[in-house]
């Protein structure tokens, strides 16, 4: 139902809002928006307490002026439902409308965010109001797409008061149907947890120690479907008011609160608030890696980068800027990661409140003498000459599996050590873009079939079916790669008995015996046979007997001293490798290099300076060069035939890239993938920022 031919080509633009503004200032903001390239805003995302200033009194007249204004002009809306902040008289009205901590702290009227997910005169009030809103302007001329609420899940995933404890058993009741399925499934014969009646049974507030783990575990996917509960009762609005308007909401990529695999079926589109920080050594890569998950939760579909900034934001303890040039080498990465879209947070930098420091379009300096303003300019331009990118596939080859509960269940309490699953997962994937290779986030339960090479960082929850999908891939020709503490527990959370991991020994043609945790500062190392290749290894070791797995590398010292480190395993007509130890991510690049070149998939090894993706337009392919490097570099090896699809001319062998400069290279038919070599690099010092650092 989502069709970009209906905005007026890529989509361009940022969160309007004009209720802080007078009048006169949307005069000019429209005629500023027409000069960008502006050609959709979002609109009335923290406009609730405007419209409806006392309960089921309404006030749309300044609505309906912004949007006709904004029509007049040519900018479609992103209309949001407006739920996104109650006013203070609903938080007033209803106390307990308000969240409640684990501690049990009830929070207060004065931010944003502040409502119970489970709180039915909320819901009520809110689904008023988005009726209101559709029918006013489900036929406006200006609209476009519906904005569910926004970014849920942001501040408040989790509301601890009794309603949720009541939603909670609620939920459980749906789940295990019977007290004795919950008893056995979160193994409360532990620690005499055995529950009796269902009124004992509580979310997991502040304990006097470690809470029952399936039970916390069962919390984040109850919390995450609550929310959802929320997110499906504005969208049933607006599919009864508005069947043919498409619907969106913010996700915020990587968040602990929203399962975004699950949340993103009911969404005609997804989009993402990105704020990568720019003081960080790899801007693009942390963005990268949502823009990617982005694709990915919609098979492959085309998505809208909802939120970004131009530069600083508030949030930050130190809240750098984006350098002149890195707003818009970001905007190329979400392009050539399949954006259909480029829009910011916020249109005009406020005036008051919390987030007047954070960048806008228009600055607090106004637009004629803002470096920020001729960026943004400029960019709208530039966007329009790229209609060809909103029909581009971006081809994958390659996935990482990732799954929202495995990550709650990995960063519970009481495990062999605090190991937190982003960081793995980030190793990985860069160690995968350095290889050259556009790549999928993939959950266990989706087709694993379309992938060569499935990688798993992490993957220590994993339920009996997605390892006999993954058994079935792997029997069929595909390649896996396991990593360190994997196949570990069940959905429950309970340990696969006999040698871990228990679900995958067959498959990776092994057993684990122990892990070793190291201690601080404690290392290993870690020898391939063969190469000579070794590492230093942190963190964790493990004690590992092969069952028909070849031995790739051992480990150096202490008593793991020659036993097997990563192994290799052919399994039916795949093949399964496993490492068993958290390789540094040249090592991790080593291995992944192995397993895409015996699958048969061409690799290269892109500089760190660069950013390599390559995307499927109709007649051929695109190579998207990212110099993601405030110096200028000259990058050889780049494969012949190439048109420059800014400039038109002919290129191949030699490009060069501004600082932080991008070319976009076309080519008929296949593109190889180019033996990328930066040879130069101009002496400009790096100055902070600097993703070398
Ligand atoms: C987002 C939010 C916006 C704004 C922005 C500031 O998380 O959706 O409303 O607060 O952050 O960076």
């Amino acid at each position: 139902m989502f069709d970009l031919r209906k905005f007026g080509g890529l989509i361009y633009g940022a969160d309007y809002n004009p209720e802080q503004w007078p009048r006169e200032v949307w005069r000019e903001d429209v005629r500023l928006m027409r000069e960008a390239g502006v050609n959709l805003v979002s609109l009335g995302i923290f406009s609730w307490a405007q419209l409806e200033p006392r309960a089921g009194e309404y006030d749309f007249a300044w609505l309906d002026e912004v949007m006709d204004l904004l029509h007049a002009h040519g900018v479609n809306v992103n209309l949001a439902t407006a739920t996104a902040s109650p006013p203070p008289w609903l938080s007033t009205r209803y106390p307990d409308s308000r969240p409640v901590t684990a501690d049990g702290v009830r929070l207060e009227v004065g931010a944003r965010q502040l409502y119970c997910p489970s709180h039915r005169p909320f819901r009520d009030h809110a689904a008023r109001l988005v009726r209101e809103i559709a029918r006013r302007y489900g036929t406006h001329p200006a609209l476009r797409l519906w904005h569910v609420n926004n970014e849920y899940g942001c501040h408040i995933d989790q509301c601890f008061c009794g309603l949720c404890a009541e939603a909670f058993r609620e939920w459980l009741r749906a789940r295990y149907g019977t007290l004795e399925a919950l008893n056995s499934a979160w193994g409360t014969a532990f620690w005499s947890q055995r529950y009796g009646e269902w009124a004992e049974v509580q979310p997991p507030r502040r304990a006097p120690t470690f809470a029952n783990p399936t039970q916390q575990l069962d919390w984040r996917r109850f919390s995450s479907d609550n929310l959802l509960d929320l997110y499906r009762s504005e969208v049933a609005v607006l599919r009864e008011v508005t069947p043919d308007v498409p619907v969106t909401t913010n996700f915020l990529g990587f968040l602990p609160g929203v399962d975004a695999f699950r949340w993103a079926r009911e969404e005609d589109v997804v989009s993402l608030d990105a704020y990568p920080d720019p003081g960080g050594p790899h801007p693009h890569l942390d963005a990268g890696m949502s823009f990617d998950l982005m694709r990915s939760l919609r098979g492959g579909q085309r998505w809208i980068l909802m939120e970004q900034a131009t530069g600083a934001v508030n949030w930050r303890e130190r809240n750098v800027l984006k350098r002149p040039g890195l707003t818009r080498l970001l905007n190329h990465e979400a392009l050539a990661r399949g954006a259909d879209g480029i829009m910011f947070f916020q249109w005009r930098a406020s005036k008051a409140g919390a987030e007047k420091f954070h960048s806008g379009l228009v600055q607090h300096v106004g637009p004629e003498r803002s470096r920020v303003w001729r960026e943004v300019r400029d960019f709208g331009a530039e966007l329009r000459g790229l209609a060809e990118l909103g029909g581009a596939r971006v081809p994958a080859r390659v996935a990482v599996m990732f799954d929202w509960n495995n990550w709650w269940a990995l960063e519970l309490d009481s495990k062999p050590a605090a190991l937190k699953l982003l960081p793995l997962v980030r190793k990985w994937y860069a160690a995968l873009r350095q290889l050259g290779q556009n790549v999928d986030f993939v959950h266990p339960d989706a087709d694993l079939g379309g992938y060569d090479v499935l990688v798993l960082p992490n993957q220590y929850l994993l339920a009996a079916g997605a390892a006999q999908s993954l058994r079935a891939y792997v029997r069929g020709g595909g390649t896996v790669v396991v990593g360190f503490f994997s196949g570990i527990v069940d959905e429950h959370e309970h340990v696969g008995l006999g040698g871990y991991p228990a679900l995958l020994r067959d498959v990776l043609g092994l057993w684990v015996e122990e892990w070793a945790v190291l201690g601080h500062g404690e290392t290993n190392g870690v020898c391939f046979a063969g190469t000579g290749e070794r590492h230093d290894v942190e963190n964790w070791c493990e004690v590992i007997h092969p069952q028909g797995a070849e031995v790739l590398a051992t480990f150096e010292r202490d008593f793991y001293r020659g036993g097997p480190a990563v192994t290799r395993h052919a399994f039916g007509a795949g093949r399964a490798y496993y490492v068993g130890t958290d390789l540094p991510g040249e090592g991790v690049r080593d291995v992944l290099r192995r397993a895409l070149t015996a699958a048969g998939v061409p690799t290269t090894l892109v500089p760190s300076t660069l950013s390599v993706s390559v995307s499927a337009v109709e007649g051929g392919h695109l190579l998207h060069l990212l110099n993601v490097h405030p110096t200028q570099a000259t990058v050889l090896g780049v494969p012949a035939g190439a048109v420059d699809a800014l400039s038109g001319e002919d290129v191949g062998g030699a490009v060069t890239l501004e600082p932080y400069g991008v070319r976009l290279l076309r080519y008929a038919g296949e593109v190889d993938l180019p033996a990328v070599e930066v040879v130069e690099v101009s002496a400009t010092p790096p100055g902070p920022g600097d993703p070398l650092r």
